[in-house]
């Protein structure tokens, strides 16, 4: 039986790509009634220095975040990773099986230390892909819905799940698919078409955060950067306007419509006309999400409360998977 499992970090704002490639996908999966668990990977987010008092803020907002993009936690699992100690258990396990080859070919350790002295990063940092795939693993998950960022990291998790069953002679951890779909597995910057939205982008103007008011998301379309033409009729002429591409791809996934869709609407008409409904578009899905948000922020217990009881529910199915991790590996535990 299918099992969704997915992770964002809680280190910064949540923005339309987080919410269009992840959030928006993990509430689907959660209506088309499959069993899903989704988690604030605390432990991932200090791999680079995080405030204390920022961390725990933004665990809490992430929370909130989940919650007011239509995650349930009652149909779905919502955890902080530390609250399910078993991840890093099975990180520890898997930091024996990768091998450091492995961890020196992720793009996102290179990127991370691209002109920097990587002797300086944390171990956690480089170490990073093999706790992702315990996320996954310590829940047999079959399902990771996530943007197109992550994907390198998910061959690495089945290349994990592969060496361990292998090494061992068992048919234990599955082999996890990706699951890469819709019209914005990989928003880009507003400033700026070759660049992904990332939250520690230093312009706030080059991604739409979570928590903006209205005027400044509609302000924030009006400014994106654009070229002079009117959108074309056909997907392939948006081939080489990356800005104009990304708009399209927003509109599309907010609305839920295909680019096809969307060019059949707007083809030949100006960005003069295309933005102001764009605008609309993202201020009618996205304030409703900021609004439940906030008001979940003013309750902190309850959010409390939410995260306490889905570590509950996620650790009866993470410790036994655990328990015969480790009898596979050999350790002598409790009879
Ligand atoms: P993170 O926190 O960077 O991002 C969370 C999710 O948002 C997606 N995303 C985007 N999608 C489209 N366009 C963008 N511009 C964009 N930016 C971010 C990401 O692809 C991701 O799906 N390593 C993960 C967290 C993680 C995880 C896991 C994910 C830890 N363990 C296990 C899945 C399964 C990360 O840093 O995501």
């Amino acid at each position: 039986t299918p099992r969704v499992f997915s992770g964002i970090q809680p280190s910064g704002n949540l923005h339309l790509g987080n919410y269009l490639g992840a959030l928006k996908r993990f509430a689907d999966w959660q209506e088309r009634g499959t069993e899903t668990i989704y988690c604030m990977v605390d432990l991932h987010a200090i791999t680079v220095w995080q405030d204390p008092a920022d961390l725990r803020r933004a665990t809490r907002e992430l929370c909130a975040g989940f919650i007011a993009s239509g995650i349930d936690p009652e149909k779905s699992i919502l955890i902080n990773q530390s609250q399910v100690p078993e991840h890093a258990q099975l990180a520890w396990v898997f930091n024996c099986v990768a091998r450091m080859g492995w961890m020196g070919r992720m793009t996102q350790w290179k990127d991370k230390t691209a002109g920097k002295n990587a002797e300086a990063a944390s171990l956690g940092l480089f170490a990073y892909p093999s706790l992702m795939a315990a996320d996954i693993l310590v829940y047999h998950a079959t399902h990771v819905p996530v943007g197109e960022d992550q994907k390198q990291h998910l061959e690495l998790t089945r290349d994990i799940a592969t060496k361990f069953n292998h090494d061992y002679g068992v048919d234990f951890f599955p082999l996890t698919e990706p699951v890469i779909e819709g019209a914005a597995t990989r928003v880009m910057s507003l400033r700026d078409g070759s660049k992904k939205m990332s939250k520690s982008d230093p312009s706030d103007a080059s991604r739409i955060n979570l928590t903006d008011d209205a005027d400044t998301i509609a302000k924030k379309i009006r400014k994106a950067k654009t070229d002079p033409e009117p959108l074309p009729s056909e997907a392939k002429g948006l081939e080489d306007r990356p800005e104009a591409r990304n708009l399209v791809n927003i509109f599309a996934a907010l609305n839920n419509q295909t680019v096809d869709q969307v060019l059949a609407d707007f083809g030949g008409r100006p960005f003069s006309e295309f933005k102001p409904a764009l605008a609309d578009l993202a201020v009618a899905q996205l304030s409703p999400v900021s609004t439940e948000m906030s008001r979940l922020m003013d309750n902190q217990d309850e959010i409390d409360r939410i995260l306490t009881r889905g570590a509950e529910r996620a650790r009866e199915i993470t410790a036994p998977i655990l328990k015969k991790t480790y009898e596979i590996v050999g350790m002598v535990g409790p009879v």
